[in-house]
């Protein structure tokens, strides 16, 4: 979604700018731009509708070395993709940035009679409340930001600067991600810390209800009633190589086939190989504690939350004497569900900022229920407020579509449920198959990946002319199946939906016909006669059937077979998703579309 940049330094504002909203392309956005502020308090703003190639020309035409300026890519809420609405906003002297949004905006709209709007925005609104109360420079920047954002209901990340004072940045946070880089004579903004990579490594992140004032050499944060807080300036451990391609074509492709060691990095130091325990530090739940939980609710949106489905398969297939509920973010936080006693809740997010996950991890955390995170982003803000956690570990996840994030999620989860078997006594015969099976699994995503790669390719091709697809499973498959089909509606456009093969005739069996194929995942174990029964089904209605298998049994006549080969058999969906993975990948490149930031998407949802 939107991203914020801002510098202020001895060096060109707008080369740091534009290179910054560059990292933060991935996050999806429709326009962009910034402004600048020379010694003397010459403003300039430079705003283009598309891509930041757009912003970019536009720039060389106005080059300049101004020392102080912020910039954003938005990504439209409230008015279309267009110049006028793309930030900065200018009132009176002051330009300001901002990300989230002012659900109040229409009554202090109201307020602001005298100045003349020129977008749609709600962002607009709050530069103008802004101005009135900054009137021109008679009271400082600061105090003004703090007297507008006192009258605003809603979220925001923003930053605000003014011809008056080219020397200052005031930056501020509720709900949207602000991170400032400290540099020597030199500071940083960012939405997302990848902005700052190679320029430091050093990063303060903003809290809720906090306000800063940022000079080239000092930054002084302080609560919107004016309390000091002291700032923990914590390391960026993020390195440039991390986000970047390294020669894939495409982010998609690179997070792919980087599962075999993004995976070791998940499982290190918390799985011993040899005597099969599992310790992990960051839930920070005593034995005791681990063994009185009787239910566990697992919360996600997109992928994280069928990493959380899969995971709930496993997990109750070893501890004993627990439910697991796993639940939509953006439904749960308006249900009036009861959270029985000696429950814990997993909050699972690859991005750490999605609204709806953060939002049910407010509501359940009020309802006295430990939280834990299973979380990528490090320093993020579901990260913080979680009770405890585990990070998953990924590195940086650029590509919007998520894929090594939901192999570690459900790894993660896994694991955590095994501390719970452990703690409540279960023998370590029982879970040594699990755990086996996890610390192989880096090889053995290595060897499917290169196994299937090319022929993916050559399959995707094959299914190119389709508008919609099935994806089906059983059992463990069928999360995974659901998995599957998001990836490829949301690169491809394919219209894709997963069903349980065992409720195919009870509706989904009526749709088969030529304008639709069929993605069947087919792991071997005690449902694969019944699904293949389920095969047949589809076949005699002359189903375009592509099948994903570990068995060398499947000898039905259909059009696809992807053998992979693998000792997994627990798991071994979780090497079928990879399959599906490439698919969506290929079936993109073929059609043409962007991979790596599809239409309408954004990396990390910050607003509901
Ligand atoms: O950052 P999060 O894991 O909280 O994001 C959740 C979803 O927005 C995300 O998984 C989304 O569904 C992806 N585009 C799926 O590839």
């Amino acid at each position: 979604m939107c991203g914020i940049v801002g510098y202020v330094g001895n060096k060109n504002a707008q080369d740091f700018l534009v290179s910054g909203l560059k990292r933060l392309e991935y996050r999806g956005y429709d326009s962009a731009g910034i402004v600048t502020v020379s010694k003397n308090g010459e403003a300039t703003l430079i705003r283009a509708k598309g891509k930041i190639v757009n912003l970019e020309e536009k720039i060389a035409k106005e080059k300049k070395d101004d020392k102080i300026g912020i910039g954003h890519t938005r990504w439209a809420t409230h008015g279309e993709p267009s110049e006028a609405n793309a930030h900065p906003h200018q009132a009176g002297s002051i330009y300001l940035v901002h990300n989230g949004i002012i659900e109040n905006y229409k009554d202090l709209k109201e307020t602001l009679k005298d100045f003349k709007f020129e977008s749609d925005t709600d962002s607009e609104v709050l530069a103008a409340l802004i101005d009135s109360f900054y009137d021109n420079g008679k009271h400082p920047l600061v105090n003004a930001v703090v007297q507008a954002l006192k009258l605003v209901k809603g979220t925001y990340g923003i930053a605000v600067i003014s011809k008056n004072n080219p020397e200052e940045i005031i930056v501020a946070r509720a709900g949207s991600p602000l991170v400032i880089g400290v540099g020597k004579d030199e500071t940083f903004l960012a939405s997302d810390a990848s902005a700052l990579v190679g320029h430091t490594k050093r990063a303060i992140y903003l809290n809720d209800g906090e306000v800063a004032r940022l000079t080239k050499d000092s930054i002084e944060i302080k609560t919107l009633n004016a309390e000091p807080v002291s700032a923990k300036v914590e390391e960026i451990e993020t390195n440039l190589a991390a986000i970047q391609k390294g020669g894939y074509d495409h982010f998609l492709l690179k997070e792919i086939m980087e599962q075999p060691e993004s995976l070791v990095e998940t499982l290190r130091g918390r799985i011993n190989a040899e005597t099969g325990v599992v310790k992990l530090g960051g839930p920070g739940l005593t034995d005791t504690e681990l063994r009185k939980i009787k239910h566990l609710i697992i919360v996600g949106c997109g992928t994280a939350y069928h990493a959380g489905l899969l995971a709930g398969y496993y997990i109750e297939q070893f501890t004993p004497e627990i439910t697991i509920e796993t639940v939509i973010a953006s439904e749960y936080r308006y249900r009036q569900a009861y959270i029985p006693e000696d429950s814990i809740a997993l909050i699972v997010s690859q991005s750490g900022e999605t609204a709806d996950t953060l939002a049910c991890l407010r509501e359940i955390k009020k309802q006295g229920v430990k939280t834990i995170g299973i979380v990528n982003a490090i320093g993020s803000t579901i990260a913080r407020e979680v009770d405890g956690g585990t990070y998953v570990h990924v590195g940086p996840e650029i590509s919007v579509a998520s894929t090594k994030a939901f192999t570690s999620q459900v790894i993660a989860m896994v694991m955590f449920g095994i501390t719970i078997a452990q703690a409540k006594g279960v023998r370590a015969g029982a879970l040594k198959p699990y755990v086996d099976e996890i610390v192989k699994m880096p090889e053995e995503i290595r060897a499917v990946l290169n196994e299937v790669n090319d022929s993916m390719k050559t399959v995707a091709g094959n299914y190119k002319k389709y508008e919609h697809a099935i994806y089906l499973g059983r059992g463990t498959a069928y999360p995974t199946a659901m998995e599957g089909a998001l990836k490829l509606k949301e690169v491809s456009y394919i219209d894709a939906n997963a069903y349980a093969f065992g409720e195919l005739k009870h509706g989904p069996l009526a749709l088969v016909d030529d304008r639709f194929f069929e993605m069947v995942l087919l792991p071997e174990g005690e449902l694969y006669e019944k699904a293949v029964s389920n095969v047949q089904e589809v076949l005699a209605r002359g189903g375009h059937v592509v099948i994903i298998t570990n068995s060398d049994e499947f000898d039905l006549e259909v059009e696809n077979v992807v053998k992979i080969t693998t000792s997994l058999k627990l798991f071994a969906p979780i090497l079928m998703n990879l399959v599906s993975q490439l698919f969506a990948y290929y079936m993109t490149v073929a059609k043409g579309y962007n991979v790596d930031q599809p239409r309408n998407l954004a990396k990390s949802v910050t607003v509901e």
